[in-house]
Protein backbone atom coordinates (compact mmCIF):
# COMPACT_ATOMS: atom_id res chain seq x y z
CA UNK A 1 0.00 0.00 0.00
CA UNK A 2 1.76 3.57 -1.11
CA UNK A 3 0.78 6.15 1.46
CA UNK A 4 1.21 9.89 1.08
CA UNK A 5 1.69 11.36 4.24
CA UNK A 6 1.61 15.04 5.54
CA UNK A 7 3.18 16.83 8.32
CA UNK A 8 2.64 20.39 9.51
CA UNK A 9 2.34 20.82 13.12
CA UNK A 10 5.05 22.69 13.89
CA UNK A 11 7.62 24.71 11.41
CA UNK A 12 8.55 22.14 8.75
CA UNK A 13 6.08 21.21 6.10
CA UNK A 14 6.54 17.74 4.94
CA UNK A 15 5.07 15.04 2.64
CA UNK A 16 6.36 11.52 1.79
CA UNK A 17 5.40 8.11 -0.11
CA UNK A 18 6.17 5.08 1.77
CA UNK A 19 5.27 1.51 0.98
CA UNK A 20 3.82 -0.61 3.38
CA UNK A 21 4.89 1.61 6.48
CA UNK A 22 8.66 0.90 6.08
CA UNK A 23 10.10 1.78 2.52
CA UNK A 24 10.51 5.47 1.74
CA UNK A 25 9.96 6.13 -1.88
CA UNK A 26 10.43 9.93 -1.03
CA UNK A 27 10.65 12.27 2.22
CA UNK A 28 10.55 15.89 1.71
CA UNK A 29 10.60 18.10 4.92
CA UNK A 30 10.58 22.18 4.16
CA UNK A 31 12.07 24.12 7.30
CA UNK A 32 11.00 27.41 8.54
CA UNK A 33 13.97 27.76 10.39
CA UNK A 34 14.99 31.19 9.13
CA UNK A 35 11.82 32.31 9.08
CA UNK A 36 11.05 32.18 12.91
CA UNK A 37 15.18 32.65 13.88
CA UNK A 38 14.82 36.50 14.27
CA UNK A 39 12.05 35.92 16.84
CA UNK A 40 13.81 32.96 19.17
CA UNK A 41 10.87 30.71 18.48
CA UNK A 42 8.15 29.53 16.57
CA UNK A 43 5.74 32.20 16.20
CA UNK A 44 2.52 30.35 15.15
CA UNK A 45 0.36 32.65 12.60
CA UNK A 46 3.72 32.55 10.91
CA UNK A 47 4.11 29.28 10.77
CA UNK A 48 0.35 28.83 9.28
CA UNK A 49 1.27 31.24 6.69
CA UNK A 50 4.30 29.55 5.90
CA UNK A 51 2.99 26.26 5.29
CA UNK A 52 -0.38 27.46 3.35
CA UNK A 53 2.21 28.37 0.57
CA UNK A 54 4.93 25.68 0.74
CA UNK A 55 2.11 22.68 1.15
CA UNK A 56 1.16 22.08 -2.05
CA UNK A 57 4.88 22.68 -3.84
CA UNK A 58 6.31 19.92 -1.01
CA UNK A 59 3.48 17.14 -1.95
CA UNK A 60 4.38 17.72 -5.71
CA UNK A 61 7.70 17.12 -5.33
CA UNK A 62 6.97 14.30 -2.84
CA UNK A 63 5.36 12.93 -5.68
CA UNK A 64 7.77 13.32 -8.08
CA UNK A 65 10.20 12.26 -6.11
CA UNK A 66 8.43 8.92 -5.26
CA UNK A 67 7.81 8.84 -9.31
CA UNK A 68 4.30 8.61 -8.53
CA UNK A 69 1.36 10.42 -9.53
CA UNK A 70 -2.08 10.28 -7.22
CA UNK A 71 -3.35 8.18 -9.53
CA UNK A 72 -0.94 5.82 -8.22
CA UNK A 73 -1.01 6.82 -4.06
CA UNK A 74 -3.52 4.19 -2.45
CA UNK A 75 -4.35 6.47 0.86
CA UNK A 76 -3.18 9.45 2.51
CA UNK A 77 -2.06 9.93 6.39
CA UNK A 78 -2.12 13.57 7.98
CA UNK A 79 -0.90 14.63 11.18
CA UNK A 80 -3.86 16.06 13.41
CA UNK A 81 -2.26 16.63 16.43
CA UNK A 82 -0.42 17.59 19.35
CA UNK A 83 0.72 20.66 17.82
CA UNK A 84 -0.20 24.27 16.41
CA UNK A 85 -3.79 23.89 15.71
CA UNK A 86 -3.40 26.90 12.56
CA UNK A 87 -0.55 24.92 11.25
CA UNK A 88 -1.78 21.57 11.35
CA UNK A 89 -4.74 22.68 10.05
CA UNK A 90 -3.12 23.58 6.46
CA UNK A 91 -2.09 19.94 6.43
CA UNK A 92 -5.23 18.41 7.46
CA UNK A 93 -7.29 20.63 4.83
CA UNK A 94 -5.17 19.96 2.08
CA UNK A 95 -5.48 15.91 2.92
CA UNK A 96 -8.98 16.01 2.98
CA UNK A 97 -9.03 17.93 -0.15
CA UNK A 98 -6.93 15.35 -1.75
CA UNK A 99 -8.68 12.79 -0.65
CA UNK A 100 -12.53 13.92 -1.60
CA UNK A 101 -11.45 15.03 -4.74
CA UNK A 102 -9.30 11.41 -5.44
CA UNK A 103 -11.98 9.10 -3.67
CA UNK A 104 -8.98 7.97 -1.37
CA UNK A 105 -9.08 6.66 2.50
CA UNK A 106 -7.61 9.31 4.95
CA UNK A 107 -6.50 8.89 8.29
CA UNK A 108 -5.70 10.98 10.88
CA UNK A 109 -2.33 10.72 12.72
CA UNK A 110 -0.54 11.09 16.20
CA UNK A 111 2.32 13.25 15.81
CA UNK A 112 4.33 11.61 18.45
CA UNK A 113 2.70 8.09 17.34
CA UNK A 114 5.19 9.09 13.93
CA UNK A 115 8.01 9.41 16.06
CA UNK A 116 7.41 6.32 17.84
CA UNK A 117 7.26 4.69 14.00
CA UNK A 118 10.07 6.48 12.91
CA UNK A 119 12.52 3.69 13.98
CA UNK A 120 10.87 0.78 11.49
CA UNK A 121 11.45 3.23 8.19
CA UNK A 122 14.25 2.57 5.59
CA UNK A 123 15.44 3.85 2.15
CA UNK A 124 14.52 0.60 -0.68
CA UNK A 125 18.38 -0.20 -0.38
CA UNK A 126 18.85 0.23 3.80
CA UNK A 127 18.74 -2.49 6.04
CA UNK A 128 17.43 -2.33 9.70
CA UNK A 129 16.55 -4.12 12.68
CA UNK A 130 13.52 -2.76 13.91
CA UNK A 131 13.02 -3.28 17.75
CA UNK A 132 10.25 -6.06 18.50
CA UNK A 133 7.06 -5.42 20.33
CA UNK A 134 6.52 -4.51 23.20
CA UNK A 135 9.62 -2.58 23.91
CA UNK A 136 10.52 0.96 25.89
CA UNK A 137 10.58 4.34 24.20
CA UNK A 138 11.85 7.51 25.20
CA UNK A 139 10.51 10.03 23.27
CA UNK A 140 12.51 13.18 23.38
CA UNK A 141 11.42 16.22 21.11
CA UNK A 142 11.28 19.96 21.51
CA UNK A 143 7.35 19.63 22.39
CA UNK A 144 7.29 16.16 24.52
CA UNK A 145 9.24 13.88 26.93
CA UNK A 146 7.86 10.78 27.92
CA UNK A 147 8.53 7.11 28.33
CA UNK A 148 6.31 5.02 27.03
CA UNK A 149 5.48 1.13 26.64
CA UNK A 150 4.95 0.32 23.03
CA UNK A 151 2.80 -2.83 22.78
CA UNK A 152 1.98 -3.04 19.43
CA UNK A 153 1.62 -0.61 16.46
CA UNK A 154 -0.89 2.09 17.97
CA UNK A 155 -0.91 0.56 21.27
CA UNK A 156 0.66 2.30 23.81
CA UNK A 157 1.47 3.08 27.72
CA UNK A 158 2.23 6.27 29.16
CA UNK A 159 4.67 5.83 32.10
CA UNK A 160 6.05 9.07 33.09
CA UNK A 161 6.21 12.44 30.98
CA UNK A 162 7.72 15.85 32.28
CA UNK A 163 6.15 17.75 34.37
CA UNK A 164 7.21 21.44 32.78
CA UNK A 165 9.77 21.93 29.78
CA UNK A 166 10.18 19.17 27.32
CA UNK A 167 14.00 18.22 27.07
CA UNK A 168 14.11 20.26 23.62
CA UNK A 169 12.57 23.13 24.80
CA UNK A 170 15.31 23.28 27.76
CA UNK A 171 18.52 22.88 25.36
CA UNK A 172 16.00 25.69 22.99
CA UNK A 173 15.69 28.25 26.14
CA UNK A 174 19.27 27.84 27.60
CA UNK A 175 20.60 27.96 23.61
CA UNK A 176 18.65 31.47 23.14
CA UNK A 177 20.00 32.86 27.45
CA UNK A 178 22.87 32.16 25.74
CA UNK A 179 22.77 34.00 22.66
CA UNK A 180 22.65 31.16 20.65
CA UNK A 181 20.37 31.27 18.37
CA UNK A 182 16.90 29.24 17.37
CA UNK A 183 16.39 26.20 17.74
CA UNK A 184 19.68 25.61 19.81
CA UNK A 185 19.81 22.18 20.87
CA UNK A 186 22.31 21.20 18.20
CA UNK A 187 24.18 24.09 18.94
CA UNK A 188 24.58 23.36 22.37
CA UNK A 189 25.34 19.58 21.74
CA UNK A 190 28.25 20.77 19.40
CA UNK A 191 29.66 23.34 21.80
CA UNK A 192 29.36 20.89 24.82
CA UNK A 193 31.28 18.49 22.75
CA UNK A 194 34.54 20.74 23.90
CA UNK A 195 33.36 21.53 27.60
CA UNK A 196 33.90 19.80 30.65
CA UNK A 197 30.27 18.55 32.08
CA UNK A 198 32.14 18.70 35.80
CA UNK A 199 32.42 22.42 35.22
CA UNK A 200 30.08 24.06 36.71
CA UNK A 201 27.68 22.40 39.26
CA UNK A 202 23.99 21.63 38.00
CA UNK A 203 21.06 20.52 40.48
CA UNK A 204 20.66 16.73 40.04
CA UNK A 205 16.87 16.90 39.00
CA UNK A 206 14.01 14.70 39.91
CA UNK A 207 16.18 11.84 41.21
CA UNK A 208 13.84 9.45 42.68
CA UNK A 209 10.63 10.46 42.13
CA UNK A 210 8.69 8.42 40.18
CA UNK A 211 9.14 7.99 36.01
CA UNK A 212 8.15 11.83 35.51
CA UNK A 213 10.94 14.34 34.28
CA UNK A 214 11.76 17.80 35.08
CA UNK A 215 14.16 20.56 33.48
CA UNK A 216 12.76 23.53 34.35
CA UNK A 217 15.12 24.34 37.46
CA UNK A 218 17.68 22.95 35.53
CA UNK A 219 17.01 25.90 33.09
CA UNK A 220 16.74 28.43 36.14
CA UNK A 221 20.12 26.93 36.95
CA UNK A 222 21.50 28.22 34.23
CA UNK A 223 19.94 31.42 34.12
CA UNK A 224 20.91 32.16 37.59
CA UNK A 225 24.47 30.76 36.58
CA UNK A 226 24.72 33.73 33.61
CA UNK A 227 23.00 36.52 36.25
CA UNK A 228 26.20 35.69 38.62
CA UNK A 229 28.68 35.59 36.21
CA UNK A 230 27.54 36.96 32.89
CA UNK A 231 26.88 34.72 29.40
CA UNK A 232 30.64 33.31 29.03
CA UNK A 233 32.43 32.88 26.06
CA UNK A 234 35.04 30.03 24.85
CA UNK A 235 36.45 27.45 27.19
CA UNK A 236 33.72 28.88 29.74
CA UNK A 237 30.87 28.64 27.05
CA UNK A 238 31.68 25.03 26.43
CA UNK A 239 32.16 24.26 30.16
CA UNK A 240 28.58 25.40 31.38
CA UNK A 241 27.05 23.40 27.90
CA UNK A 242 28.77 20.59 28.59
CA UNK A 243 27.43 20.69 32.39
CA UNK A 244 23.68 21.72 31.61
CA UNK A 245 23.91 19.08 28.40
CA UNK A 246 25.25 16.15 31.21
CA UNK A 247 22.75 16.62 33.83
CA UNK A 248 19.88 16.69 31.30
CA UNK A 249 20.70 13.48 29.64
CA UNK A 250 21.55 11.81 33.02
CA UNK A 251 18.54 12.79 34.00
CA UNK A 252 16.90 10.85 30.55
CA UNK A 253 19.23 7.87 31.44
CA UNK A 254 18.38 7.21 34.96
CA UNK A 255 14.57 7.52 34.66
CA UNK A 256 15.21 5.27 31.39
CA UNK A 257 16.88 2.67 33.31
CA UNK A 258 14.15 2.73 35.68
CA UNK A 259 11.53 1.98 33.41
CA UNK A 260 13.70 -1.03 31.48
CA UNK A 261 13.58 -2.24 35.41
CA UNK A 262 10.62 -1.66 36.37
CA UNK A 263 9.12 -3.44 32.63
CA UNK A 264 12.18 -5.66 32.40
CA UNK A 265 12.10 -4.99 28.84
CA UNK A 266 14.69 -5.69 26.55
CA UNK A 267 14.62 -3.31 23.78
CA UNK A 268 14.59 0.66 23.88
CA UNK A 269 13.95 3.13 21.16
CA UNK A 270 15.18 6.82 21.84
CA UNK A 271 12.47 8.68 19.50
CA UNK A 272 12.74 12.97 18.47
CA UNK A 273 14.82 15.44 17.75
CA UNK A 274 16.76 15.24 21.42
CA UNK A 275 17.43 11.64 19.85
CA UNK A 276 20.06 13.29 17.83
CA UNK A 277 22.70 15.07 20.96
CA UNK A 278 25.73 13.21 21.26
CA UNK A 279 25.83 12.65 24.95
CA UNK A 280 22.54 11.29 25.10
CA UNK A 281 23.57 8.45 23.13
CA UNK A 282 26.95 7.85 24.52
CA UNK A 283 25.46 7.65 28.08
CA UNK A 284 22.56 5.77 27.10
CA UNK A 285 25.17 3.24 24.98
CA UNK A 286 27.24 2.53 27.73
CA UNK A 287 24.36 2.18 30.31
CA UNK A 288 22.48 -0.22 27.93
CA UNK A 289 25.65 -2.59 26.69
CA UNK A 290 25.92 -2.99 30.74
CA UNK A 291 22.42 -4.45 31.12
CA UNK A 292 22.04 -6.26 27.63
CA UNK A 293 19.32 -4.10 26.28
CA UNK A 294 19.19 -3.54 22.55
CA UNK A 295 18.97 0.45 21.89
CA UNK A 296 17.34 1.67 18.24
CA UNK A 297 17.57 5.18 17.22
CA UNK A 298 16.18 6.02 13.51
CA UNK A 299 18.94 7.57 11.11
CA UNK A 300 19.31 11.16 12.08
CA UNK A 301 16.91 13.04 9.95
CA UNK A 302 14.25 10.33 10.54
CA UNK A 303 14.32 11.90 14.52
CA UNK A 304 13.06 15.16 13.51
CA UNK A 305 9.70 16.43 11.94
CA UNK A 306 9.35 14.70 8.33
CA UNK A 307 5.97 13.04 7.01
CA UNK A 308 7.42 9.38 6.20
CA UNK A 309 6.83 8.49 9.73
CA UNK A 310 3.48 10.03 9.47
CA UNK A 311 2.87 7.67 6.66
CA UNK A 312 4.38 4.73 8.38
CA UNK A 313 2.09 5.09 11.37
CA UNK A 314 -1.03 5.71 9.12
CA UNK A 315 -0.65 2.88 6.95
CA UNK A 316 -1.28 0.76 10.48
CA UNK A 317 -4.23 2.35 11.49
CA UNK A 318 -5.83 1.77 7.70
CA UNK A 319 -4.96 -1.55 7.72
CA UNK A 320 -6.76 -2.03 10.67
CA UNK A 321 -9.53 -0.53 8.77
CA UNK A 322 -9.51 2.77 10.52
CA UNK A 323 -10.72 5.60 7.58
CA UNK A 324 -11.58 9.49 8.92
CA UNK A 325 -14.27 11.53 7.14
CA UNK A 326 -14.72 14.55 5.58
CA UNK A 327 -14.73 16.18 9.28
CA UNK A 328 -11.34 15.20 10.31
CA UNK A 329 -10.28 18.62 12.56
CA UNK A 330 -6.77 19.43 13.91
CA UNK A 331 -6.54 18.96 17.89
CA UNK A 332 -3.97 21.07 19.55
CA UNK A 333 -3.45 18.96 22.59
CA UNK A 334 -3.74 15.29 21.59
CA UNK A 335 -2.21 12.07 24.10
CA UNK A 336 -0.96 9.24 22.95
O1 LIG B 1 11.19 16.13 17.12
P1 LIG B 1 11.52 17.53 16.76
O2 LIG B 1 12.05 17.81 15.38
O3 LIG B 1 10.30 18.47 16.90
C1 LIG B 1 9.27 18.32 17.82
O4 LIG B 1 8.31 17.56 17.53
O5 LIG B 1 9.40 18.95 18.88
O6 LIG B 1 12.55 18.02 17.87
C2 LIG B 1 13.13 19.29 17.83
C3 LIG B 1 13.90 19.49 19.13
C4 LIG B 1 14.36 20.93 19.32
O7 LIG B 1 14.05 21.32 20.63
C5 LIG B 1 15.88 20.83 19.09
O8 LIG B 1 16.60 21.83 19.77
C6 LIG B 1 16.17 19.47 19.64
O9 LIG B 1 15.08 18.67 19.16
N1 LIG B 1 17.46 18.93 19.16
C7 LIG B 1 18.50 18.65 19.97
C8 LIG B 1 19.55 18.20 19.14
N2 LIG B 1 19.10 18.23 17.84
C9 LIG B 1 17.82 18.67 17.87
N3 LIG B 1 18.63 18.74 21.31
C10 LIG B 1 19.80 18.37 21.85
N4 LIG B 1 20.86 17.95 21.12
C11 LIG B 1 20.79 17.83 19.77
N5 LIG B 1 21.83 17.40 19.07
ZN1 LIG C 1 8.05 16.21 16.41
Amino acid sequence: MRVLGLESSCDETAAAVVVDGTTILSDIVSSQVALHARYGGVVPELAARAHIVQVVPVVEEALARAGVTLDEIDAIAVTRGPGLVGALLVGVQLAKALAWARGLPLVGVNHLEGHLTAVFLRDPDEEITPPPFPHLALLVSGGHTQLIVCEAHGRFRVLGSTRDDAAGEAFDKVAKMLGLGYPGGAIVNQIANRGNPRAVKMPRMMFGRGLDFSFSGLKTAVALHLKEHGVPTGDALADLCASFQRSACEQLVRKTLAALDETRLRHLQVAGGVAANSSLRALLGEALAARGVTLHVPALRRCTDNAAMIAAAGYHHLVAGERADVRLNATATLPL
